[in-house]
C-alpha cells in the first residue's frame, strides 16, 4: 500500500495526518518550516491541540507516522496528497492562494506514479480547476494524477473527535478512480458521505462556515433587541434551539466569532460572490454585526469604569475559543489593543494562550491564574469560555478586585446569581 502524505503540518495536516495514521495508514507530514520538523522530530507539538501528542507519539512509535520538510521525500511514495497549507485573507478580503499554488508546482515535480492531490485547505470554488492546470504544467515526470476536494469541518480544539467522527464527508471528484480513492481511505469513518464535483464541495465548505458565522450573528443581533426590551438572550436561544430545524449550536449571544476560519471565511465568501456577480449583502451584515460586538465590549466596560486612563483591567482568556492556544483573529487582540490605546494597565490570564500571546503583547502582565489576575483589578473582563473560568470561587474573586466589575463577553454567569454575589455584573443581551 502506498503512502499518504499531508502538505502543512499545521492545526489541520498534523491532525489529519495523526487521525490517518491511527486509522492504520503509513502517513508522511512534510512542512517547509524546517523548526516545525525539527520539533516534531522530538516531539513536540507545534501548536495545543487536546490528546493529539499522544496520538502523534503512539503512531510515530508505531512506525506509521514520519515528518520530514522535504516535498520530493513525503511525495516519492505516496498516492494520495493532502495539501493543508495555509489560505490567509488578503487586505481585500480575498483568499491569497501563494501557498497552495507552491505546493501544487512542488509536488507536481515530484510525482512519478499515480497520485491523488486532495485539497483540504479551505479553497475558493474553482481553486480546483487552477490546481489541476498548475499541476499539468509542472508535471515534468508525466504522472498520472487527479485533484480532489475535501474540504475539512474540524473545531480547533476538538479536532481529533471530529475527524474521527465527522458529520458528513465531501469528496469533490472528477474521476471515478479518484473518489474510489477517497472513499476506501474513509470507509472506517462510518459517516454519511457526499460525492460531487470540484466546485460544489469547495463551495460546500464556504457555505457552511458563513451560515454558523450567520449564525452567531444572528444571536448577537438579537441580544442587542434583548438589552433594550428586557429579555433574556440566554433564554431566546434555548427558546429557539429546541426547535431542530434551527438547534442550539452557535446560538450564544457575546463579544462574536474569531479564529483562523470564520473571519477569513466569510470574507472570501463575500469576494467570492461578488465574482459570481452576487452582492452578498447578507453575509456583509453578518460581519458588521461581528464588528460592532467587539466594540460593544468596549463600551460596556467605559461606562462601568467611567474613566480608563491608569485603570487596571483584568483579562480572562487570550485564545480565541477554548482548549486551543490558537489567537489567529481573536477577539483579545482587538480588545487589549483598544484598552491599551486608553492608558490602561492589563493583567491576562489563559490556560493555554500566554506563550503565543507574549509575541503580541510583550508588555502587558501575565498572571498564574484567573485569582492573580483579578488582585488589585478595577474589572475584570470575561474574553474566552474556558471551563475553568465557569468553575471560579466567585466570593474570592469579588474580595481581590478593587472593584467588584465583571464585563462578560461570553455570559458565563447567571446574572441574579452575581448581583447576589455583590458583582455589577454586565453580559451581552441580558
Ligand atoms: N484551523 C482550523 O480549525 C481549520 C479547520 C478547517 C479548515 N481549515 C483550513 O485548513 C487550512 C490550513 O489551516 P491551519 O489552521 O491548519 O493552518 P496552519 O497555519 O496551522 O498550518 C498551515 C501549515 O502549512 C505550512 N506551509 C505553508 N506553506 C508551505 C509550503 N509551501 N510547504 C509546506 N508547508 C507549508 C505552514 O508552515 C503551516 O505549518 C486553511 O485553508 C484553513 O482555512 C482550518
Amino acid at each position: 500500500m502506498k503512502n499518504i502524505c499531508i502538505i502543512g503540518s499545521g492545526h489541520v495536516g498534523l491532525v489529519t495526518g495523526a487521525c490517518l495514521a491511527e486509522l492504520g495508514n503509513k502517513v508522511i507530514c512534510m512542512d517547509d518550516d524546517v523548526s516545525k520538523i525539527e520539533g516534531l522530530h522530538k516531539g513536540v507539538m507545534p501548536f495545543f491541540e487536546p490528546d493529539l501528542d499522544d496520538m502523534v507519539r503512539r503512531n510515530v512509535d508505531a512506525g506509521k507516522l514520519s515528518f520530514t520538510a522535504s516535498v520530493e521525500d513525503a511525495v516519492k511514495d505516496s498516492g494520495i496528497v493532502f495539501v493543508c497549507v495555509g489560505t490567509p485573507q488578503k487586505p481585500d478580503g480575498e483568499a491569497d492562494l501563494t501557498q497552495v499554488e507552491i505546493v501544487a508546482q512542488r509536488v507536481a515535480r515530484a510525482m512519478h506514479d499515480y497520485t491523488v492531490i486532495v485539497e483540504k485547505s479551505t479553497v475558493p470554488v474553482k481553486t480546483g480547476g487552477w490546481v489541476k492546470r498548475t499541476i499539468e504544467l509542472n508535471n515534468i515526470n508525466n504522472a498520472d494524477f487527479d485533484v480532489v476536494s475535501n474540504p475539512e469541518f474540524l473545531r480547533e480544539g476538538k479536532a481529533i473527535y471530529d475527524f474521527m467522527h465527522p458529520d458528513r464527508i465531501v469528496i469533490g471528484a472528477e474521476s471515478e478512480r479518484a473518489a474510489q480513492v477517497l472513499l476506501k481511505l474513509y470507509e472506517p469513518m462510518k459517516a454519511p458521505v457526499i460525492v460531487t464535483n470540484i466546485a460544489t464541495a469547495e463551495l460546500i465548505k464556504h457555505a457552511s462556515n458563513a451560515f454558523l458565522a450567520t449564525k452567531i450573528s444572528y444571536i448577537n443581533a438579537l441580544a442587542n433587541i434583548c438589552e433594550s426590551v428586557d429579555a433574556d438572550i440566554a433564554k431566546v436561544a434555548e427558546g429557539m434551539g429546541y426547535d431542530r430545524r434551527i438547534g442550539r449550536d452557535f446560538l450564544n449571544a457575546g463579544i462574536g466569532y474569531g479564529g483562523y476560519c470564520l473571519p477569513k471565511d466569510t470574507a472570501a465568501f463575500i469576494r467570492i460572490a461578488e465574482e459570481a456577480g452576487y452582492d452578498f449583502e447578507l453575509l456583509k451584515a453578518v460581519r458588521s454585526v461581528n464588528e460592532h460586538q467587539r466594540q460593544q465590549l468596549f463600551a460596556k466596560v467605559k461606562k462601568e469604569l467611567w474613566n480608563l486612563n491608569g485603570k487596571t483591567i483584568g483579562i480572562l482568556g487570550l485564545a480565541f475559543k477554548p482548549d486551543t492556544d490558537d489567537m489567529r483573529e481573536a477577539p483579545a487582540i482587538d480588545i487589549i489593543g483598544k484598552l491599551l490605546e486608553e492608558n490602561v494597565q492589563i493583567k491576562a490570564y489563559d490556560p493555554q494562550a500566554m506563550e503565543i500571546s507574549r509575541t503580541i503583547f510583550p508588555d502587558i502582565q501575565y498572571c498564574k491564574d484567573a485569582y492573580e489576575v483579578a488582585e488589585g483589578s478595577d474589572a475584570l473582563v470575561i474574553v474566552t469560555e474556558w471551563n475553568e473560568f465557569k468553575n471560579l470561587d466567585l466570593e474570592k474573586v469579588r474580595l481581590l478586585l478593587r472593584q467588584p466589575i465583571i464585563i462578560d463577553g461570553r455570559n458565563l454567569f447567571e446574572p441574579d446569581e452575581m448581583s447576589r454575589l455583590g458583582f455589577i455584573y454586565r453580559g451581552f443581551g441580558r
